[in-house]
């Protein structure tokens, strides 16, 4: 999987240390460090923590030697993204038994799910923070600095972080991830997510729209809003009385500028409309991708995951965006082996992957977590062994099906957003096309930089990614 992608879970990206990039360390009177593991959500609040502590005079550090203060902002979507995270707290405690006077904090899904126990059972660390709580980060700071127990686990109903500019870390300087929501309403049974983000809420647009326009004021080209369930974003004015829907805001993005492209992730195939669709056609700057993960491809299952929609209907949605959007490029989250998953039901799921044609999937075997309605309600009955054969198999046919889709874009054409040096080859770009694919192409003698588009022809690819040659240059300064 690739670095930069908009995903909303994939705890493969973890533990990224991130500093802000342009810091003076002389202005700040304490360092912090922090990593982040899972969703690119929590990669986005990772920067509003970085912002709320730099307006308290704390600063980033790239170097966790030299900080004073360390933040894990963890994920529990599965158990091994949990049991990461435990394996990293023990070896930061070892350099805390040397260094008094350093602290440590556990932020994001983990500290909501398991509350003080990381604190007060298990001693691994100083600080608990929740995600709807970060607010009060510098508050708590305080407390420990005192040996009292730093803890706030309260998740909010209306707490977006609306007003919070993030702090870009570790940026590319070219795309940005906005959050336009917090939480999940939807309740999929095996989902531990609406249990530690709490109740859906949409973030005002205006100043989403703020964010953005600040963004591309600074050379940032390419956006992706971002939610757990993007199409259900609604917001109301109740002095305007203009209701802003998901396709709205979409538009509302895209008309920023023509030279800014707009991603989105994620979404559930139960609140995609037409109206989405169609706002996509509307705008060539709106990135023709779309994140629909489908689960499992038997209705029986689906029933059980509490997905709310049947094989049928996601393969209509399916069909619907392929005949609105001809050449947008589909991708999925995959679960092998979930609760009383019978050898069918798992040949519905590879068969649907075939149908779907999906051009990338993250894929994972079924993990019980605590407190979920599926730990609650049924039995974890399929072997391990079979849960990771079964994943094999989706994963095999992905690679496949991955591999089907890139041959087809040989000779074609795409308008490439370049987002740096290919990290293979300083002589080659590494860039993206509409359809969210990675395009490595040799630099040649042209005039390009980073943020600037390009037309590529594609020659040759792997799996992963295509390769091509420049065939045009835009006027970039436009
Ligand atoms: N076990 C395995 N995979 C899970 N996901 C969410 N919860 C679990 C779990 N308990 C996967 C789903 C979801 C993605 C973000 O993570 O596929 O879409
Ligand atoms: Fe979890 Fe389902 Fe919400 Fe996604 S939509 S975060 S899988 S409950």
């Amino acid at each position: 999987m690739l670095d930069i992608q908009p995903k909303i879970h994939d705890e493969n990206r973890q533990g990224e240390a991130f500093a802000p990039f342009a810091q003076d360390p002389n202005k700040y009177k304490k360092k912090f460090y922090i990593e982040s593991y899972g969703c690119q959500m929590n990669f986005s609040d990772s920067e509003i923590v970085a912002s709320i502590l730099n307006e308290k005079g704390f600063g980033a550090t790239k170097n966790f030697e030299e900080a004073d203060l360390i933040f894990l902002n963890t994920c529990s979507i599965r158990e091994k993204a949990e049991q990461t995270v435990r394996k990293r707290l023990t070896e930061f405690k070892k350099i805390k038994e040397q260094k008094p006077g350093f602290l440590i904090g556990v932020l994001g899904c983990m500290a909501e799910r398991l509350k003080t126990k990381l604190l007060e059972e298990e001693k691994l660390v100083d600080i608990v923070v929740g995600p709807d709580a970060y607010r009060s980060l510098p508050a708590l700071i305080e407390e420990a600095e005192t040996g009292q127990k730093a803890v706030n686990v309260l998740l909010s109903r209306d707490e977006t972080y609306a007003d919070i500019a993030p702090v870009r870390l570790d940026s590319n300087g070219i795309t940005a991830f906005v959050s336009i929501m917090r939480g999940c309403n939807n309740m999929c049974s095996f989902c531990v997510v609406p249990f530690t983000r709490g109740r859906e809420r949409s973030r005002d647009p205006y100043s989403i729209m703020a964010e953005v326009t600040d963004l591309y004021t600074r050379g940032f080209k390419e956006i992706t809003l971002l939610g757990q369930n993007v199409d259900s974003y609604y917001w109301f004015n109740e002095s305007s009385k203009e209701i802003v829907t998901f396709a709205k805001l979409l538009e509302k993005t895209a008309l920023i500028s023509n030279t800014l492209r707009v991603r989105f992730s994620t979404s559930h195939p139960k609140d995609i409309t037409d109206d989405v669709l169609y706002t996509m056609s509307k705008y060539e700057n709106i990135c023709k991708y779309i994140h629909l993960p489908v689960q499992s491809g038997s209705t029986r299952i689906l029933q059980l995951m509490n997905r709310t929609y049947t094989r049928e209907w996601y393969l209509a949605k399916v069909d619907r965006i392929k005949e609105i959007l001809p050449d947008c490029g589909i991708s999925s989250d995959i679960i092998a082996g979930f609760c009383t998953e019978t050898e069918e039901d798992h040949q519905q799921t590879l068969q649907i992957m075939q149908y779907a044609k999906y051009d990338m999937s993250y894929m994972f075997f079924y993990s019980e977590r605590p407190g979920t309605l599926a730990e609650r309600r049924y039995k974890d009955d399929v072997l391990i062994d079979v849960k990771k054969r079964r994943l094999q198999e989706i994963v095999d046919l992905q690679g496949k099906l991955s591999k089907e889709s890139n041959e087809k874009d040989i000779d074609k054409t795409f308008k490439v957003l370049i987002e740096g040096s290919s990290k293979k080859s300083d002589e080659h770009w590494m860039g993206r096309n509409s359809q969210n694919k990675v395009i490595v192409f040799p630099k040649e003698n042209y005039s390009l930089n980073k943020g600037d588009y390009a037309f590529v022809k594609v020659t040759n690819c792997t799996q992963a990614t295509l390769l091509g040659n420049i065939v045009e240059i835009i006027n970039n300064n436009k």
